[in-house]
């Protein structure tokens, strides 16, 4: 994603790509909070390598196809999705602009697009239930209060939810050396070092000053730590989630659920195969957007196995360094029934809350579709293993 032409990145329509949000994120946020939104574990190198595994592959056109009528749309999970694109479920959305969630929301709704929220929302699975139609997803994190673990699951149910998504990757934290280093904690804690940031950005500083009070409102029936008392996220995973979760409790919270299930952070043919024998409806391989275990995989280079191995019997979303339409091609060429991201909307968020993601959501749509004509598809289930060729 780099450019041929030197430019700055100032304001909204200066922003052409999802590396342009990065920017204008960067210069707008507080640095712990853009950190922690950007960071990911140790050396980073499997954060890198989720994007630069695309471009081991080259797409191969057709021509002469007519492309005048483009259908970009899928099903995943039992609902329609205008886009094979999906916003995966990401923490402390109102830390990153007040607008939080419900931007994203706002905007999954326009563009008829699954939106996840995440057990660390920063609006409550009520409200979201509520006032958002669309399809979607609460994520889950397997706390060691089963209370709260019950109480999630209900409260999913009560707000007609489409879908858990247990999230399998995170039984400890990856190690955050971003967030280590800047004292990034939930609710933000002012340090010597690092209140000055603060300082030198009003705008930011004054929404979480005066606008609605920080809460995670999924868990602080619950727990204090994240809304009153404040936490780095490696130590509310350390000590909040139950590091003995396995397979039996992936399946007795499938059955508590009842509902549609997924499960997030698959990275092992082994671990799909299982998967879909358990009969879930969806694995997302995933590992995190690169925060886990650095040294892992990405999950574009995993997905030709995976997808071979589970031979259709659950859908396969491929999640974690898409920045470009092209990237979401290629995935589904390999055979992934739909692609989701964090930070290609999470960036925009930062920047400039719900136009900011309305803008980045337009310029992969128009990518996806641009894409597709300059393929010779027309719809979606034309692309497959022929169209591309690794290098
Ligand atoms: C995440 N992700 C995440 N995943 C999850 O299961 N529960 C969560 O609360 C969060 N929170 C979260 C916060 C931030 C700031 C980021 C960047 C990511 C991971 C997310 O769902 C997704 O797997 C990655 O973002 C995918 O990688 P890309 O698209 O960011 O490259
Ligand atoms: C993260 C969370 C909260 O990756 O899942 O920071």
């Amino acid at each position: 994603m780099t450019s041929k032409l030197t430019y700055r990145v100032r304001k909204l329509s200066d922003c052409q790509n999802i590396a342009d949000f990065r920017e204008l994120a960067r210069r707008r946020l507080p640095f712990p909070v853009f950190h922690y939104i950007d960071g990911a574990a140790d050396d980073e190198i499997t954060k890198d390598r989720n994007t630069a595994a695309f471009d081991d592959v080259d797409l191969v056109p057709d021509v002469l196809a007519g492309v005048d009528q483009i259908d970009t749309s899928i099903t995943v999970m039992g609902r329609k999705s205008a886009l094979p694109l999906m916003l995966s479920p990401t923490a402390l959305q109102r830390l990153f602009h007040w607008q939080g969630e419900r931007a994203v929301a706002a905007v999954a709704e326009k563009f008829g697009l699954w939106f996840g929220i995440s057990s660390l929302s920063s609006v409550s699975i009520e409200e979201v239930g509520a006032n958002y139609s669309g399809p979607k997803m609460l994520q889950y994190y397997y706390h060691k209060d089963k209370g709260l673990n019950a109480a999630l699951v209900q409260r999913a149910k009560a707000a007609n939810f489409d879908a858990i998504t247990l999230t399998v990757d995170t039984i400890v934290s990856g190690n955050r050396e971003r967030c280590k280093r800047t004292g990034f904690q939930t609710p933000p804690r002012f340090t010597p070092a690092n209140v000055l940031s603060y300082a030198a950005h009003p705008a930011w500083a004054l929404n979480f000053l005066f606008r609605e009070k920080f809460d995670l409102p999924n868990l602080s029936t619950h727990v204090a730590a994240g809304s009153n008392t404040s936490i780095s996220i490696q130590d509310y995973f350390n000590t909040m989630l139950d590091p003995s979760m396995d397979w039996k409790a992936a399946e007795q919270l499938r059955d508590d659920w009842g509902g549609t299930f997924c499960l997030k952070g698959i990275m092992s043919v082994a671990d799909a195969r299982r998967a879909a024998d358990m009969g879930v409806d969806a694995i997302m391989v995933s590992n995190h957007g690169g925060r886990q275990l650095d040294g892992g995989r990405a999950p574009f280079d995993q997905l030709d196995e995976i997808v071979q191995a589970v031979g259709g019997r659950c859908e396969v979303i491929l999640d974690g360094g898409v920045r470009r339409g092209s990237h979401v091609l290629k995935a589904l060429s390999l055979g992934a029934t739909a692609v989701s991201g964090g930070r290609l909307y999470l960036y925009a968020l930062a920047a400039a809350g719900q136009p900011g993601v309305e803008r980045a959501i337009g310029l992969l749509e128009a990518e996806i579709i641009r894409a597709m004509k300059l393929m010779g598809v027309t719809r979606v289930d034309q692309l497959g293993p022929d169209r591309i060729r690794r290098r």
